[in-house]
């Protein structure tokens, strides 16, 4: 074989291009069929080999880089389990500020103003597991998988000494939840142990807790040292206790570790005095911790801030500072998105930032690169950064890594400052800068392949169709073959190609089978909900929440179509309609209408919907509530509950909450101080109560 240095840059591309497709049948082989083809050494040896290529010239890292490849059994190993209750993630809080936020945010959405208590414990860096208990005797372990459905790791999970098998004390249903995780000594051992037998070893303690738990091979798990934390539950038949302190201490007389340096706080001073007493343990822990998990103490009050779209109101993750290192910046890629956006990335002389090597990191925009913030001030004291710099990389969490600093010094004598591209590097198309907008974005819209690829990337997202068997990865090999151009062609993939793609893929590892679960796969999700058949289009400006919120404002797809479809910039009644939505605002509303007025972006849209069965959403509708359906208006002052906890309960009781009054409007509720709205509502001869009459209604009074 060729020193790496040797190799011209044909043969290092076309060696590029054979190690990905080696490396990903080795994937498959390993991860889906668990029959590996080649030995853990040879396997990384290849890892490496591909990486130091990817160093030498880093203008030919590929999009499908091996190196970039999460190495995760594929969730088909498992049989899959859906958690009643959703398994959450966290808000998270950075400074010191953002905690006494953190209160105050909570005390007026409450609108408490008396002791309010939080317990502060380690946040574990591991990952999470859901155990539940059925008459005391442990049934089902499952992973988090995205939230609502885990893998089943029961028989893992089982092996682990910190969970015990039967408990007493506990109510018929139980589930707890918590953290899996390894110690560093274990950690160690194990990495020494894999080394020695030729084994694959891991990068952290968390990949290590993670690829153990997820073994298939229970008795692999079985000599693999894992730990757990009990620090939350799931469905439980009845209450643990009436605080989260109580239950942590119950899950402690059940036999379940939690945490020792779980503390009771009464306010922000003593959360931020413990914060800082574990971040001095940190280092002699044993364990990896990332930062301090705040939590309402009280649970009736918990209840009643209930959730954010993925998080709880009631929690915040305290993370640890960013980590920091010096390295070369080697070149400056732009990659085009989905929308357009030219992105600039920085290829980075690989570096170890706090435990993960860094090879990669963003650079926003041209302003950003220039030196330059939004509104014309100066970054990094007016600092450009070219390639060739050295560079200061900063690392917070899971956030990707950033560029803090330059080191002006160090710059060599001929680095030129970074010429952005005014056209797009995919398409050649012009890229354009509107007023205001920090972004260049490439004017080709569909006819570039890029966006084309991005956008079919977001389309089988998670939280867009989710099609198993389809990920990012396989949609852009479709799009690479000429076989998925638009979404739509995902739906006529069968129809066109049905033995041709079994054919095919036989070659690359792909058997009929796995081509007749994929088609069954695609079929399944002919049935769709509204709300991710929006997110799915990929409109500027409508995340998921957006989508959410359109969906269920109109429920049906056709109402929602046909309302876009005769809508106005600024004007008209579907308009006014659109941005009445709470949390819609006009940039969006003008996206969205742009998006359906646009002749080859509709196209694209109505081929997809064609194939469709859009599902209507079910307005939850809790049993008898009399404000089901209803459209209702807050203004003026509240005095029981601040203006959002209001808006989330009559949301939960399956009202419409809009922030204008119109003819559609069914119920105005006026606190002191209402003005137009309420005059509004009195000329339209709308209902209008107030706050007591409102909690009547609801049965809260
Ligand atoms: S509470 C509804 N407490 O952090 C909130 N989570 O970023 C339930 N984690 O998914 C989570 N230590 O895997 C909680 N002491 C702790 C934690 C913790 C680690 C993890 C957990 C969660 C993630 C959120």
């Amino acid at each position: 074989m060729k020193a790496v240095d040797d190799l011209t840059l044909e043969e290092a591309q076309a060696e590029l291009a054979r190690l990905a497709s080696d490396l990903a049948a080795a994937n498959t082989a390993y991860h889906r069929d668990d029959a590996p083809t080649i030995t853990d050494a040879d396997y990384d040896a290849l890892k490496a080999r591909n990486l130091a290529i990817e160093v030498r010239y880093p203008e030919l890292k590929r999009t499908d880089s091996p190196t970039d490849a999460v190495g995760a059994a594929p969730s088909e190993a498992f049989g899959k389990v859906r958690h009643e209750i959703r398994m959450l993630s966290l808000g998270n809080a950075f400074e010191d500020e953002e905690v006494a936020e953190f209160e105050s945010r909570i005390r007026k959405y409450l609108g408490h103003t008396g002791d309010l208590a939080f317990t502060a414990e380690p946040k574990i860096d591991g990952l999470s597991l859901s155990l539940r208990y059925e008459d005391g005797v442990l049934v089902r372990a499952a992973t988090r998988g995205d939230g609502e459905t885990g893998e089943d790791v029961t028989a893992n999970a089982r092996t682990i000494g910190d969970i015990p098998h039967t408990v007493t004390g506990a109510p018929p249903v139980m589930e707890v939840r918590g953290e899996v995780y390894m110690s560093h000594a274990d950690f160690e051992a194990l990495n020494l142990r894999q080394a020695e037998r030729g084994g694959r070893t891991f990068a952290n303690p968390r990949n290590a807790a993670a690829g153990s738990l997820r073994q298939l091979d229970p008795a692999i798990t079985a000599e693999r040292p894992l730990r757990f934390f009990a620090y939350a539950w799931g469905e439980v038949s009845e209450p643990l206790a009436e605080t989260q302190w109580g239950v942590m201490e119950r899950f402690r007389e059940m036999g379940f570790d939690v945490n020792p340096f779980t503390k009771l706080c009464r306010g922000t001073e003593e959360m931020l005095t413990h914060y800082r007493m574990i971040e001095q343990q940190r280092a002699t822990l044993g364990y990896d911790i990332d930062g301090v998990v705040y939590k309402v103490n009280d649970l009736a009050l918990q209840r009643r801030l209930g959730f954010r779209a993925a998080t709880p109101r009631w929690a915040v993750a305290h993370k640890f500072p960013a980590q920091l290192a010096w390295t070369r910046l080697l070149g400056i890629d732009i990659q085009v998105g989905r929308t357009g956006a030219l992105s600039p990335v920085a290829r980075l002389q690989p570096v170890t930032v706090g435990g993960v090597v860094v090879q990669n990191a963003t650079l926003h925009n041209e302003d950003y690169i220039a030196g330059r913030d939004s509104r014309g001030g100066t970054i990094r004291d007016g600092k450009d950064i070219r390639v060739g710099d050295w560079v200061q990389i900063y690392r917070a969490g899971d956030v990707i890594p950033k560029i803090a600093d330059v080191d002006i010094a160090k710059r060599p004598e001929d680095a030129e400052p970074f010429r952005f591209p005014d056209h797009c590097p995919q398409c050649g198309s012009v890229a354009l800068r509107e007023e205001g907008d920090a972004v260049r974005r490439c004017t080709g819209g569909l006819i570039c392949p890029a966006q084309a690829v991005e956008r079919l990337r977001h389309f089988v997202s998670r939280d867009a169709f989710d099609i198993e068997g389809l990920g990012a990865k396989q949609v852009e090999a479709f799009h690479r073959d000429g076989w998925i151009r638009h979404p739509a062609d995902i739906f006529l993939l069968e129809e066109r190609y049905g033995t041709g793609l079994q054919q095919v893929k036989n070659r690359e590892g792909w058997g009929a089978k796995s081509a007749e679960k994929l088609f069954a796969a695609i079929r399944a999700r002919k049935r769709i909900e509204l709300n991710r058949l929006i997110f799915a289009l990929g409109i500027r400006h409508v995340g998921e929440t957006s989508a959410q919120l359109l969906a269920r404002h109109y429920s049906t797809w056709d109402a929602f179509e046909g309302a876009m479809t005769r809508a106005r910039i600024g004007e008209g009644a579907e308009w006014e309609e659109l941005i009445a939505i709470d949390g819609v605002g006009a940039v969006m509303a003008e996206s969205v209408i742009t998006t359906f007025a646009n002749p080859a972006e509709r196209e694209a849209i109505d081929a997809l919907t064609r194939h469709l069965d859009v599902q209507p959403v079910q307005h939850r509708v809790a049993m008898g509530s009399p404000v089901a359906g209803k459209t209702v208006v807050f203004t003026g002052s509240l005095e029981k509950m601040s203006r959002a906890e209001a808006k989330a309960r009559a949301e939960a009781l399956g009202a419409k909450v809009s922030g204008s009054v119109s003819a559609k409007t069914d119920l105005v509720v006026a606190g002191p101080g209402a003005g137009s709205k309420a005059k509004q509502a009195e000329s339209l001869g709308v209902e209008m109560i107030d706050e007591g009459a409102w909690l009547a209604m609801i049965g809260d009074a």
